[in-house]
């Protein structure tokens, strides 16, 4: 790659890593790769954090062709900066710019353009608890056309943000299960992590704000079965089983919901991908069989669920109070991040 470089003139102050929530500061740099038919990829550069020049026919603006991913970065006490699951991000935005019809760089564009920029601002990688750096690389189409159709220009980008706790603080998220509005159909988006499915999700998230809840737990077309949380996958700890929903092709299937996953199979643990419903988990909550849940996600980490609301009722889990298996999860997944645990799975790229 054949990369411009052009440092910041005007370097931002870092935030206060104490206090730093989520997707609120922005570093200096930014990664930007250009695609056209006729050229390929091409014009890939490190500039100064700016805004984007685009027309205002471009396709993404009208006909929503835009696309994300979100993975972090950690600073080990030895200062060194590693990536987690890199690999894992890049498959899941190939088959989703497939889906979406858009072009995607090669791994190796991807990959070096985030670890040249990471390198670049490599100050503001946050080294306390609880602190990472989150990426955002993002694919748009750029052509200024308004028939219906594949953009034949792309814009890939990568954006940097330290962050510290998604949800501003380690206590259990109040859910609120949603019975009107769905966040995806069969043959449809879910799997992908399609700007519109975001979009589609801010109606009921916003309502269940004012309600007082942190989280939409989604349910199936038919409101059935359970889905997943927009921001997190969801498990649930029976007593004889884990749980969480099969990806059906609805689901956007998590980073940390796989690694969540080999993690409890190398336990030796009953762990179960099926379709489960909400009346199971209600009688499984009210049976006493239901222990824990917690959600999973890059930027969520791994949270535990307290209450579930549910046709006006409101079901507690666990007493309102972190699980030990969602913190025994959250320890070792750091553990690993940090260094302080071997690294058996292969997950870990240092920069
Ligand atoms: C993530 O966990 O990376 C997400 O994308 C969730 C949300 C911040 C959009």
């Amino acid at each position: 790659m054949n990369l411009k470089v052009e440092q910041t003139l005007n370097p931002k102050s870092l935030p206060d890593f104490q206090k730093l929530g989520f997707g609120q500061y922005f570093t200096d740099h930014i990664f930007m790769a250009h695609f056209e038919r006729s050229k390929g990829w091409h014009s890939f550069e490190l500039a100064p954090y700016k805004s984007l020049n685009l027309d205002p026919a471009a396709s993404v603006l009208h006909y929503g062709q835009a696309l994300f991913e979100g993975m972090k970065a950690f600073k080990r006490p030895s200062g060194q900066i590693v990536l987690f699951r890199p690999d894992f991000n890049y498959n899941r935005m190939k088959s989703g710019s497939e889906r979406l019809c858009l072009e995607m760089p090669s791994y190796d564009i991807f990959l070096e353009g985030i670890k040249k920029l990471i390198q670049l601002d490599s100050h503001w990688v946050p080294d306390l608890p609880n602190t990472s750096l989150y990426i955002r690389p993002t694919l748009i189409g750029t052509e200024a056309f308004l028939g219906v159709r594949p953009s034949d220009k792309y814009l890939f980008f990568v954006i940097l943000s330290p962050c510290g706790n998604y949800f501003g603080n380690d206590k259990p998220v109040e859910i609120w299960v949603e019975e009107s509005f769905i966040r995806a159909a069969p043959g449809g988006l879910g799997a992908t992590k399609a700007a519109a499915n975001y979009a589609a999700s801010l109606k009921a998230a916003h309502e269940a704000k004012k309600k007082g809840f942190t989280q939409v737990l989604w349910l199936d077309v038919n409101h059935k079965y359970v889905e997943e949380v927009g921001t997190m996958n969801v498990f649930f700890v029976f007593k004889d089983e884990v749980v969480t929903p099969s990806l059906e092709g609805t689901i956007l299937g998590g980073g940390t919901r796989d690694s969540v996953l080999q993690i409890l199979k190398h336990k030796g643990m009953n762990i179960k991908e099926r379709r489960i419903s909400i009346d199971e988990i209600i009688s499984g909550i009210q049976s006493g069989q239901l222990t824990e849940a917690f959600g999973t996600g890059t930027a969520a980490v791994i949270s535990p669920i307290g209450t579930l609301s549910y046709k006006n009722q409101k079901y507690v889990i666990n007493n309102n109070q972190n699980g030990p298996l969602s913190l025994e999860l959250r320890t070792f997944i750091s553990n690993l991040q940090l260094g302080h645990q071997k690294d058996i799975y292969g997950w870990i790229h240092p920069i």
